[in-house]
């Protein structure tokens, strides 16, 4: 039980500070690095710029044309010289960089030179098949070392990676091979997922099959599975790096040549390729990185547990902590295979100091209960993160309580694909937290609420998330489509403004309450899930004629999705095509878009103009016991349920 005068600091919301040993001992303790970053935001960017290695320094820090930003320029360096030469250039090529720990409980530590040395050899494979400079690479990996290592090898040779979380399927792989013009996947022959195995080459076959984009295919041997090799297509990792050199000369890039696309949900049926370059990029991962977990590389072992398919894995497991030279957990399983105290194992396994990880994950800790936590000695732990997703209060205390032993102080970080990069977080050791909210701007950003008119909003108030002022890390444009890029974040408020898509509210001391999405963009466990791609995958299947997708509240996962389905001529909805439609979407998406429910009605309401009522069919989903699958007999039901739904909706 934590003590009763935390506890009660926490119900009252009260802002508390985090530790006084902590504070004397932290990177920055001062207030005062708010207000030196607000008075010269370029100067404040420009001294973490100077943290880096440069083969060739800077001419002007920022030329700001809204809505394009370009940063560092004239200045030359390479993401992955300074993620790993640099490190072993200055003494440190025996720190472990990444502890690995493979799902089935193999285990493997790499150095930062043994590192940089498997990373030469594959950039000299890379460059033997005849990879080049500028060239877009589709790498779909489990979480294993070598995912990390072929996203360096392009960084060192200047290609243009593209991860593809390998819960995806094959259809989004065609997706982003295609978008991006890709010549190159990098995968493996299979995925470990709680046990079994997921044909990530048959998924990456049936990929190349339907684009003819692919020459060169590279396979990682993970699970042993039996794989077609289509000859002088494809090739083993194995056999491509072996006798190769460990010595292979980085690429000069310039701070604006881009390091890396990834795909994210719209609120169209196509994802976004979100696009990041390289100077701007690296200083703001590895600043935040550094000053948000008070990294102390010589004492930390830090652990974000993300999938580095996802941004959070790009910018907090790759890039930022390699960068600063931590040392990493590399964790490629599932926070409850084979048991549900794994994370704690692993925590315990490697003396974890600094834990990242999602509202999501916390709050299946939470339903497990605080016996499987306390059943291991976390009292390494000093410092706590959050992202993804809005975290409840509840479950902020109760990682607080449990996981950080009250002595941990919680960072609660927003940031997005697009941003690339932590924007608003408490800072330890100078911001206070609140259980819930991620309080205000990393110093340097301009994060405004503002009303439908884009004005700000008064403490107290709530309303848009903006951010009125470029920042190194910020995407620059939409892969092939900058029109989009523009539509989407810079249009709603001005070319100057950037639209987050994201409701927020300032309480009365005006710190940020960060409420979710206010697009159609759906968020499932910290992940972005667009309903009209879910949309897409149901149309497409021959038995229904419309489909509309929803959000629901979920206290796990936070949303849930709700799909709402018609059908073609007579045919009725039943459990088994309630079934088939669920894993036609796993199919067609990944398993994480499937519906939790689905809903057969026979027309959907929509407004005179012919567009969905969402808010109504989510006021359905959120207003009633649902089970897998109900029937909406038409639409004057439909109507009786707007009704009484519109009447609870005023009552609340
Ligand atoms: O709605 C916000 C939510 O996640 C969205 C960004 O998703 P994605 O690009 O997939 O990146 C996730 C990891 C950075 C945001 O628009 N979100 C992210 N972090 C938080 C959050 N919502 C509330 N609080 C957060 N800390």
């Amino acid at each position: 039980m934590a003590e009763p005068a935390l506890e009660n600091l926490y119900r009252e919301g009260r802002a508390f500070p985090p530790p006084a040993e902590f504070v004397a001992d932290a990177l920055v303790n001062d207030e005062a690095v708010y207000s030196q970053a607000e008075k010269d935001p370029e100067a404040w960017w420009a001294s973490h710029a100077e943290r880096l290695r440069w083969m060739r320094k800077w001419d002007t820090v920022l030329e700001w044309a809204p809505p394009h930003a370009r940063w560092f320029l004239g200045g030359q360096l390479n993401v992955s010289d300074n993620c790993l030469d640099r490190h072993v250039d200055s003494g440190h090529g025996d720190q472990v960089a990444y502890h690995w720990e493979g799902e089935p409980g193999d285990a493997r530590s790499l150095t930062y030179a043994e590192l940089r040395d498997e990373v030469c050899r594959f950039a000299n494979a890379l460059r033997e098949l005849g990879v080049a400079k500028g060239d877009r690479v589709n790498i779909y990996l489990p979480m294993i070392p070598e995912l990390p290592v072929a996203m360096l090898a392009c960084a060192r040779i200047g290609a243009i990676h593209s991860v593809v979380f390998a819960g995806f399927s094959s259809q989004s792989l065609v997706d982003r091979i295609t978008d991006a013009d890709s010549k190159v996947v990098i995968t493996a022959d299979g995925a470990y997922r709680k046990g079994s195995v997921v044909p990530l080459k048959e998924n990456a076959d049936k990929a190349m099959e339907a684009t003819d984009n692919v020459s060169i295919c590279i396979v990682v041997r993970r699970t042993g599975e039996d794989v077609a090799m289509t000859d002088g297509r494809d090739h083993w990792y194995h056999d491509v790096v072996e006798g190769r050199s460990t010595e292979c000369a980085p690429e000069p890039m310039d701070a604006e040549d881009v390091l890396y696309i990834l795909y994210t949900s719209g609120t169209t049926g196509t994802p976004k390729g979100i696009v990041h370059t390289t100077g701007g990029y690296l200083t703001q991962v590895s600043a935040t990185h550094r000053l948000v977990f008070d990294l102390k590389p010589d004492r930390d072992v830090y652990w974000c547990a993300a999938d580095i398919g996802w941004v959070t894995g790009h910018s907090y497991i790759v890039y930022g902590p390699l960068a600063n030279r931590a040392t990493s957990v590399l964790y490629e399983g599932a926070p409850d295979h084979p048991a549900r105290d794994r994370f704690w194992e692993v925590v315990e396994k490697y003396g974890v100091t600094i834990l990242y990880t999602a509202p999501t994950a916390i709050r299946a800790f939470m339903k497990w209960g605080p016996e499987l936590p306390a059943g291991h000695d976390l009292s390494t732990l000093r410092l706590l993160g959050s992202v993804g997703e809005p975290i409840n209060p509840e479950a902020w205390m109760w990682y607080a309580e449990h996981i950080g032993g009250g002595r941990c102080p919680v960072v609660d970080t927003w940031w997005q694909t697009e941003t690339g990069a932590i924007m608003i977080t408490p800072l330890p050791g100078v911001t206070a937290a609140k259980p819930g909210s991620a309080m205000r701007a990393f110093p340097g950003v301009k994060a405004v609420v503002v009303d439908e008119g884009g004005e700000p909003v008064p403490p107290g108030g709530g309303g848009y998330l903006t951010l009125q002022r470029p920042y190194p890390s910020m995407l620059r444009t939409l892969w092939g489509d900058d029109q989009r890029y523009r539509d989407t974040y810079w249009s709603r408020f001005g070319d100057d403004v950037y639209f987050a898509g994201d409701g927020a509210k300032l309480d009365e001391d005006g710190h940020i309450w960060l409420l979710g999405r206010i697009d159609d963009v759906m968020n499932v466990s910290g992940h972005r899930i667009s309903t009209t791609e879910v949309e897409s995958a149901l149309v497409d299947h021959p038995k229904v004629a419309e489909a509309a997708v929803t959000g629901r509240r979920d206290d796990l996962t936070g949303q849930a999705i709700v799909a709402y389905v018609s059908l073609k001529g007579d045919l009725e909805g039943d459990d088994a095509l309630a079934r088939e439609l669920r894993e036609h979407v796993a199919d067609r998406i990944g398993k994480l878009a499937r519906p939790a429910n689905v809903l057969f009605t026979e027309d959907l309401p929509k407004t005179r103009s012919g567009k969905i009522m969402r808010r109504l069919l989510k006021d359905i989903a959120e207003g009633r016991e649902l089970g897998d699958v109900t029937t909406l007999a038409n639409a004057d039901i439909v109507s009786a349920i707007q009704a009484s739904a519109g009447d609870s909706a005023k009552e609340e």
